[in-house]
């Protein structure tokens, strides 16, 4: 369908189509040769959708503009919706990001929609950038969603960026699913600390191919934690994003939860958890010296910015109160959690697991009966057995081996049937898989007894002073425990995609969820088991599928 045909198509409401089957294609918006303009106008660009609070009736579209924009709005059919203007000032560079938000509500479920954006000062305003997205169902229906985290830009100026990243957001819109989750480290900006706008404008120029058409919901990883940009350094992401509300007085946009269908989505900041020290750093040896615009302070070597404890308990009593009406609620019948840090992951070069998380929110998984947990952080895939309850005192040191405990995930089967009653346990998948230059598909194996390995980060890892002068390291995980969790790891590619389909079941038939893996094989850099050297590469394939199933109450 040409923009000329969807428009026309729009006519006075904007609605495309009511549909309640799988969801219609829906391709990208017009892309528009770059022009010369004159700075400071108010050209969309970065334009992305996201959820508000009923995924049925209300989106957001979100944009940057290089210059304050006029007027800036999105029409939908006769409807004329004026943005709200979030510029912010990065506290590195000094540079002052224009960011746009119109939420567009009343909208009907199931519906595909065609909208546009503009400003009176928009370069392309005699033809505006226009897209179309579809509404969530309501009610027991099918959808898809999709998800991986780890995505970077393709601009392989900046440190993790990588080509894949291009192919990743294209995969996206390969499945075409209602939404996609995006499970941190969205771009690595706190990676090119000098540079921080310019990477999330190249991660945002790319995402917009498939973001302008469904929403992407992300939640924060440690590489959106940022010196200077706010309490918790989430500023440029805070500003970027306009996300369902989670009604705690100082702490929007960090978490959140979100309703489609049978489905509850629950989305969580595990940097408030993880004993990890993976944020922004300082490793040394010069001095991080913001533009002096910023009025900002040199940060010395060795200085990092570690966030655990920042919500002092409210994101895990939000969590508590928001599973529990969650599974009070019997139209609901799947609980989905997506965080950026891994309660079970065995890459070996990667991070691995976390005892704050297994600490802080498995027993509440465990309580309410989380149906799945989506993480990235590692580069790889992972799927655990589902897992209900920890053994105690199956760690052991890494230095000196003496026991610890790391509170191990407890696999209701080690029997990988392909088919899992989520109501015995939790699925955990690490989907770290999709786009950096690092792939971590390397994974941990105890060679005295055979099994599975994962290291655990059991206490923080503040940084130290190395043997080279002025210069800092963070340590990696300071425990191992035979990873029994473990159920499949994929050792050929750091790079995929998860597509979710979610089946509601028929009047006599059981809800199940299909998920299947598709991977990039040959995209990794260098393969750790094979050694073989690749290259970006735009082919999918599958690498496994599986079913869970949950019986209805
Ligand atoms: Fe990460």
């Amino acid at each position: 369908m040409s923009r000329r045909q969807v428009l026309a198509a729009a006519g006075g409401t904007g609605l495309l189509a009511a549909a309640t089957g799988p969801a219609s294609p829906a391709r990208a918006g017009t892309v528009r040769s770059r022009r010369s303009r004159p700075s400071g106008d108010g050209t969309p660009e970065q334009i992305h959708l996201t959820w508000g609070n009923d995924p049925g009736s209300e989106v957001v579209v979100s944009w940057v503009s290089p210059g304050a924009a006029a007027r800036p709005r999105v029409r939908i059919g006769q409807r004329v919706i004026t943005a709200e203007a979030r510029p912010y000032t990065d506290g590195i560079s000094g540079e002052t990001v224009r960011t746009y938000h119109a939420h567009v509500g009343g909208l009907r479920p199931g519906a595909t929609y065609a909208y546009t954006v503009t400003a009176d000062n928009d370069a392309n305003a005699a033809e505006p950038f226009s897209a179309t997205f579809r509404t969530a169902p309501h009610g027991r229906a099918p959808f898809r969603f999709t998800s991986f985290g780890d995505l970077a830009t393709p601009n392989t100026e900046w440190v993790l960026s990588y080509g894949q990243s291009t192919y990743a957001v294209e995969a996206v819109e390969s499945f075409q699913p209602l939404f996609h989750l995006l499970n941190g480290d969205l771009c690595y900006g706190n990676l090119n600390a000098t540079a921080q706008p310019r990477v999330w404008r190249d991660f945002g120029r790319n995402n917009q191919t498939s973001a302008a058409n469904r929403p992407w919901m992300p939640c924060p990883g440690n590489h959106e934690i940022e010196f200077c940009n706010g309490p918790q350094g989430l500023l440029s992401y805070l500003t970027r994003y306009t996300l369902p509300g989670n009604g705690v007085p100082g702490f929007g946009g960090r978490w959140y939860t979100f309703r489609i269908g049978t489905v509850l989505f629950v989305s969580l900041d595990a940097d408030d958890v993880v004993y990890q020290d993976a944020a922004a750093f300082v490793v040394g040896p010069g001095e991080l010296t913001p533009a002096a615009s910023t009025g900002n302070t040199p940060l010395k070597p060795g200085t990092s910015f570690y966030i655990r404890g920042y919500s002092d308990g409210a994101q895990t009593a939000w969590l508590d109160r928001t599973l529990a009406a969650g599974r009070r609620d019997a139209t609901v019948d799947w609980i989905i959690v997506q965080m950026h840090q891994c309660a079970a992951s065995s890459s070996a070069t990667g991070n691995g697991s976390d005892l704050g998380i297994r600490a802080e929110w498995l027993p509440l998984f465990d309580r309410y009966e989380v149906d799945l947990v989506l993480s990235g952080h590692d580069h790889g895939y992972e799927r655990s057995f589902p897992v209900r309850g920890t053994d105690a005192g199956m760690g052991h040191e890494v230095t000196g081996g003496a026991a610890v405990d790391t509170r191990r995930p407890r696999p209701v089967t080690t029997t990988d049937s392909g088919v899992f009653d989520t109501t015995a346990g939790t699925v955990h998948l690490i989907l770290g898989c999709g786009g950096t230059n690092t792939n971590l598909d390397d994974y941990g194996l105890d060679t005295g007894d055979g099994q599975r390995q994962a290291k655990v980060f059991t206490r923080s890892d503040r940084p130290g002073l190395t043997a080279t002068p002025d210069v800092y390291a963070r340590a990696s995980a300071d425990a191992i425990e035979d990873a029994i969790w473990s159920a499949r790891r994929d050792t050929s590619t750091g790079y995929g995609i998860a597509v979710f389909d979610v089946d509601p079941g028929s009047a006599d038939g059981d809800p199940a969820i299909t998920v299947t893996h598709y991977h990039a094989v040959g995209a990794d850099p260098v393969n750790p088991e094979t050694g073989a050297k690749g290259a970006p590469t735009p082919d999918y394939t599958e690498f496994e599928t599986f079913k869970l199933i949950r019986p209805r109450r």
